[in-house]
């Protein structure tokens, strides 16, 4: 979704609306009027666009307590939209489990938390393994310059997704297109709009197959529970936004960073074994999903102040990852700390449940990347990436990277 860019004057109290965008030189930075709230105070009653007047948190223990508190609702008919009036919101599309809370929510998250355990994500390495090997290849035998997002970030996760609910290997090439268009065409909504629609179409047509014909994949044992046909095929869209989108911006908005700090590009190349512990680190410092919010189901105390049932609490999560009252010095990249805690994944009963498929997909590919190309460079002045600023997952559209031939 894209939104309009708001500026907050910073220090003028109240702020009117909520800050956003990124400052000028500053990619990898939240706006600078984030943290000058922050510092004022981690929790404030912002207006909104609409004229809700809500609030806006920004401190990491408030943001986190607010994750975990089940007095706040995840349903989005009851919020108010924090980067522009877009009138009422309308109720999560079936499938989409972020929207809805318990008991609804429970019972999809109970179906899907055994499809996700460590030994199925174990068996999952091998082919993300294999699957950054040969587009590693077809990049070395290609040769730079390339759009790393086209060439390797966004088809990585695309492949590793189908390999997870199961889509045949002979649809393979036309899901990955129509990935694609909806990874790398995200301002072209009309492009985005028909491959998401043909995307939609094809998981119904799918689902019906698995139905008749059960498979060893997660939708295939998904056929046998209770979800409806259009709760599964609802699922299955929401599962493949939910995968493809966060870790293909990691991945390649992951790569700007470390280009763009070399002695930790360093580092990492010179210890692989970091990978986990700097995974970690570029999922805090970047925290591509940066804002969510919630809605008070009753009157909630906290941080001194009172929030009224019915009004919108806005998290930024980028905010509440660069508080230096819980990471020492939070805006500098640094691949050895130990940035576990980090609210990248979100936190309490919606905390993302990719995470660990998303672990494998970055761990193994960026060290693989940095690894096969020495002199992996940006093939563009760094001014000139095309940021994914406004939209819900942060990024970048296009990554142009080059590198000397062996
Ligand atoms: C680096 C990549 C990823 C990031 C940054 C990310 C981030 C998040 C965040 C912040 C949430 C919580 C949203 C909220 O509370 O409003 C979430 C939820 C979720 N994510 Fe991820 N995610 C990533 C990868 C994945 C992958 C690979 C999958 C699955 C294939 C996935 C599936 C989900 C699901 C199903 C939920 C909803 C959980 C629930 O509502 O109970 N995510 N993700």
């Amino acid at each position: 979704m894209e939104n309009e860019p708001t500026t907050c004057p910073a220090g003028s109290g109240e702020p009117a609306g909520l800050p956003t965008g990124r400052d000028a030189g500053c990619p990898f930075d939240p706006t600078a009027g984030l943290g000058e709230l922050r510092e004022q105070d981690p929790l404030v009653q912002m207006r909104y666009p609409d004229g809700h007047l809500g609030w806006l948190a920004t401190g990491y223990a408030t943001v986190r307590s607010i994750f975990a508190d089940p007095r706040f609702s995840s349903r989005y008919e009851k919020m108010h939209y924090p980067f522009a009036d877009l009138g009422p919101i309308p109720p999560a599309p079936v499938g989409d489990m972020t929207g809805i809370d318990a008991p609804e929510h429970t019972r999809f998250r109970k179906l899907l938390i055994s499809r996700f355990t460590v030994r199925r994500m174990r068996e999952l390495t091998t082919r993300a393994e294999e699957i950054t090997t040969d587009y590693l290849d077809a990049m070395e035998r290609g040769g730079g310059p390339v759009d790393l997002v086209e060439a390797f970030a966004q088809p990585i996760p695309a492949l590793m997704i189908c390999e997870l609910l199961g889509v045949p290997s002979a649809d393979r090439d036309k899901f990955q297109r129509w990935a694609n268009i909806m990874i790398t065409q995200s301002t072209d909504q009309e492009a985005a709009g028909a491959a998401m629609a043909a995307l939609g179409a094809y998981m119904s047509d799918l689902v019906a197959e698995k139905r008749a014909n059960p498979t060893d994949d997660m939708l295939g044992d998904l056929t046998a529970s209770d979800l409806s046909h259009d709760e599964l095929t609802g699922l299955g869209a929401f599962l493949l936004g939910a995968g493809l989108e966060t870790t293909a911006n990691m991945i390649a908005l992951g790569t700007f960073a470390l280009l763009n700090n070399p002695d930790q590009l360093a580092l990492l190349r010179a210890d692989p074994d970091l990978a986990p512990q700097a995974v970690e680190e570029l999922m805090r410092y970047l925290t591509i999903a940066h804002t969510t919010m919630k809605s008070a189901l009753e009157d909630v105390e906290l941080d001194g102040k009172v929030i009224r049932a019915g009004e919108t609490v806005t998290m930024s999560i980028e905010a509440a990852n660069r508080d230096p009252l819980r990471f020492p010095d939070p805006d500098v990249l640094t691949l050895d700390r130990k940035a576990t805690g980090h609210l990248g994944f979100g936190h309490g009963i919606h905390q993302c449940l990719g995470q660990q498929l998303a672990r494998v997909e970055m761990q193994v590919a960026i060290p693989a990347l940095i690894a096969r190309f020495p002199s992996l460079r940006l093939a563009a002045p760094a001014d000139d990436v095309p940021l994914r600023t406004g939209a819900s997952i942060y990024g970048v559209h296009s990554l142009p990277v080059t590198w000397d031939e062996a």
